[in-house]
């Protein structure tokens, strides 16, 4: 089937190429000529796990094409993806600018009838709004659809995400459009559940947030086990084996971040506060994943006597594991505060380097774990890479000034450790 994707951000381009790889045929469309250029070439710009080379495979074969024209793209497909970015505004809610452009666009580009699908994370009413204005905008009178269908695409593992989802969620009043969307996902293991528009928005959101309050949830625990000497990751696993409650997404840590979790988080709490609602609940979630980034930064300044003039090696910058995304990290705002406090940082990143460099311009960066530890005072640890539980901590130790390690994502192990010298900190332990 002849698909559309426009936007060759993260969202649109393992959309894109999954589709390829499925057997449709796909066009990418994207504004920025550059960034066109290089996939053209097969230069995937971000660090995903897998998707270079389905790029690659897809280029190679045929049924994955890049280009600047969304006009003969729109035209020449049955399916159309907005996959564009909904950034947070100065208050919080996502901003549609792009998406109605995109909008337009389409609009101006239709031949025939055609599914436009919004993949892009948008405020419920999203799905209406696209119709309006594809319907003001057209230039003859064609029949279209607009279908709301969620992504829920993690990094680092969006490829293997895409094949192996959940669940696939088709927001659609019409079932013409809504057959067609499962025509293009048969191939797909999941249930499939075709519902209202809004009703797809919403389990977006309520989705992310929800995942968002298990993490607070369990930081705010974890705080609590430090104060009467329990062990968060004792809890955690005691919980978890309750299906009700379940394992996933209860490690303590340095709270969430990354391009969802914050964002949605707000853009829920403003949809609910123009609907009347106060989601106080929701409202909480973020103030304690604020206090669990300070936390940490108290937690350091304790391990270390004082921040004032104290050198810092600090590991990882990423919001999490296997991205280069730093996108509202806790690491990298831990990172500021720590400088912010007088102490001398020294980062390292095994992908987020280059991307953290702007923002943390008072940090030195290292070209590896070893050199951001020479000499410091105190190690911590902020994101859980592999390459980081690895390192020779023999090693670490001889080149630190004193043999301090704050973990905060509970990943080392204590006794190793201890036994070779270090003092070492953790996170509800
Ligand atoms: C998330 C959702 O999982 C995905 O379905 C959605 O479409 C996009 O947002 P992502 O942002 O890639 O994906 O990250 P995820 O792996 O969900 O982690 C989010 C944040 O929570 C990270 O900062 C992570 O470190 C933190 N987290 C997660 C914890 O601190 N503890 C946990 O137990 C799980």
């Amino acid at each position: 089937m002849d698909c559309c994707i426009i936007g060759t951000g993260y969202v649109g381009l393992v959309t894109g190429a999954c589709l390829a790889d499925m057997g449709h045929s796909v066009t990418c469309v994207d504004r920025d000529a550059a960034k066109v250029a290089a996939l053209v070439r097969g230069e995937v710009p971000i660090y995903e796990a897998e998707l270079e080379a389905v790029v690659r495979r897809n280029l190679d074969s045929g049924g994955l094409l890049f280009t600047g024209d969304i006009r003969s793209a729109v035209a020449g497909a049955e399916f159309v993806f907005i996959t564009v970015d909904t950034p947070s505004d100065a208050e919080g809610n996502a901003d549609l600018t792009h998406v109605d452009e995109v909008a337009r666009e389409i609009a101006a580009a239709l031949d025939g009838y055609k599914v436009i699908i919004n993949k892009s994370t948008v405020p419920v009413g999203t799905t209406k709004r696209v119709e309006r204005i594809i319907e003001e905008s057209m230039r003859a009178h064609h029949e279209f659809d607009v279908v709301s269908n969620p992504e829920f695409l993690r990094e680092g593992t969006a490829v293997f995400d895409f094949s192996n989802p959940a669940r696939i969620i088709i927001g659609s009043d019409s079932q013409k459009a809504a057959m067609r969307m499962t025509a293009l996902y048969r191939g797909l293991d999941a249930p499939l559940l075709i519902t209202d528009p809004a009703s797809a928005e919403m389990i977006k959101y309520a989705s992310n947030a929800f995942l968002a309050t298990k993490v607070s949830y369990i930081n705010a625990i974890a705080d609590l086990c430090e104060a009467v000497g329990a062990d968060v990751r004792e809890v955690s696993l005691g919980m978890g084996y309750d299906d009700r409650i379940g394992f996933e997404f209860l490690k303590a840590g340095p709270g969430f971040g990354g391009s969802c979790f914050p964002k949605d988080c707000r853009a829920l709490l403003n949809i609910a506060r123009e609907n009347g609602y106060d989601f106080n609940l929701l409202q909480g979630v973020l103030v304690v994943n604020r206090e669990q980034q300070e936390r940490m930064v108290a937690k350091i300044e304790r391990a270390a006597g004082g921040l004032q003039g104290t050198r810092i090696g600090a590991l990882g910058l990423a919001f999490k594991a296997n991205t280069d995304d730093v996108r509202e990290s806790p690491a990298v705002a831990i990172v500021k505060m720590l400088l912010e406090k007088g102490a001398a940082v020294t980062v390292y990143d095994p992908e987020a380097n280059d991307n953290a460099a702007e923002e943390l311009a008072g940090a030195e960066f290292a070209p590896d774990a070893y050199a951001a530890v020479k000499d410091a005072d105190v190690l911590v640890l902020l994101t859980e890479w592999d390459e980081f539980k690895w390192l020779d901590y023999g090693r670490v130790l001889s080149a630190m000034k004193s043999p301090v390690v704050v973990d905060t994502r509970n990943c080392l192990d204590p006794v190793v450790l201890r036994k070779l010298g270090f003092t070492y900190e953790g996170v509800g332990r």
